[in-house]
């Protein structure tokens, strides 16, 4: 079985052909960090431009890595939901159009579900039931991935996501876009303890995340030293962060798993790429005698390969789209393929 997968839900134009739901035959990705960054983060309608200008290409390209033609696919994924708006109708629109233009399924793929499919590419033998936590840069949830196309978000983001969180403390401190890598650069030549920093809790429920707390306290401090003169050690706050956003991941994933009764911890999405947060959720799972997952690291981020790979179980499963398929900018990956 040969599937397509189309991601242009954000910054990154991708396409991957993907063999048998885990084996990636070619992935291209095209990404705009470097003209997003002039502005300090993704500008939409520059996104959708450069989706439209790029997609052709790519797809061509992950085909021919492949060695494979369009009349080869067995189906055609793409993301459409959740994201920026404008960004997914590009991608929606090209595959709709393509698959009708060859005769080939189309197969709907929600961004999140993608992420956590990004774990299958990575370990060959894991298989739901699991509980995954997804950081990215618009999403903090951790999820019941009860089959692999069926989910059951238990904690979701109150106010900011992991990666905005970083990315917003990044830009505070004079790092360019996205800021979440260099913090985790920075990171590793800092002292965790030498700036005292919160670690939110929601009251209402214990496995919701709030991050705006964090960003707004390191902020603060980086303003108020600035008024009083004093500068701050960039490598020490990084890690203050670091350690903070991996502690607040830690704790809600174990203490979710245990909850749950879950012995299998996977991670997923962009922060999953962070050093920090993968040594502390990986320590904590060794100390609490779960197995524990996590992608490889050049598939962390968006990538076509994750969506394939999740369009590859959908598929299986039966879940296609008509013409009729439309994009959304927020969609819960619960009610995503009913
Ligand atoms: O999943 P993703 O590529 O896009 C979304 O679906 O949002 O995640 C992007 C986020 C950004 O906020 C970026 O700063 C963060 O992932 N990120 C990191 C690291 N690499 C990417 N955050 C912390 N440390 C990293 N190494
Ligand atoms: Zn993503």
């Amino acid at each position: 079985m040969l599937i397509l997968g189309i991601e242009s839900s954000c910054d990154e134009t991708a396409a991957s052909v993907v063999k048998d739901c885990r084996e990636i035959l070619s992935s291209v990705i095209s990404t705009q960090i470097e003209e997003h960054k002039k502005y300090g983060g993704v500008v939409p309608e520059i996104a959708s431009r450069r989706h439209c200008e790029n997609i052709l290409g790519v797809v061509r390209k992950a085909l021919d890595d492949a060695g494979i033609t369009l009349n080869d696919l067995d189906g055609i994924a793409v993301t459409y939901a959740p994201g920026l708006i404008g960004a997914l109708l590009v991608g929606v629109s090209f595959a709709k159009s393509l698959a009708m233009a060859c005769g080939k399924p189309l197969i709907p793929v929600h961004h999140i579900a993608g992420h956590i499919a990004a774990d299958y590419l990575t370990h060959k033998n894991l298989e739901p039931p699991f509980l995954c936590t997804v950081a990215s840069g618009g999403h903090s949830n951790i999820i019941e991935v009860m089959s692999y196309t069926d989910f059951h978000v238990i904690g979701r983001t109150r106010d900011d996501a992991a990666g905005e969180c970083f990315d917003k403390c990044a830009r505070a401190m004079g790092f360019p876009y996205p800021g979440g890598v260099h913090i985790d650069n920075a990171a590793r030549n800092g002292d965790a303890s030498k700036y005292k920093l919160p670690h939110p809790t929601v009251a209402e429920n214990e496995f919701d995340f709030s991050f705006s707390g964090l960003k707004t306290s390191v902020i603060n401090m980086i303003h108020n030293s600035s008024q009083k003169g004093i500068s701050l050690d960039t490598n020490d706050l990084s890690a203050g962060i670091q350690t903070a956003i991996s502690d607040i991941i830690t704790e809600k994933t174990i203490n979710a798993a245990k909850a749950y009764g879950y012995k299998k911890i996977a991670l997923a999405g962009g922060v999953s790429a962070n050093t920090g947060v993968r040594e502390a959720l990986s320590a904590a799972c060794v100390k609490n005698g779960f197995e524990f997952y996590m992608p490889e690291k050049s598939l962390c981020g968006d990538n076509g390969a994750m969506i394939a790979c999740q369009g590859s179980y959908n598929f299986l499963a039966g879940i296609t789209a008509d013409e009729s398929l439309n994009a959304a900018a927020s969609l819960s990956i619960e009610k995503s393929f009913k």
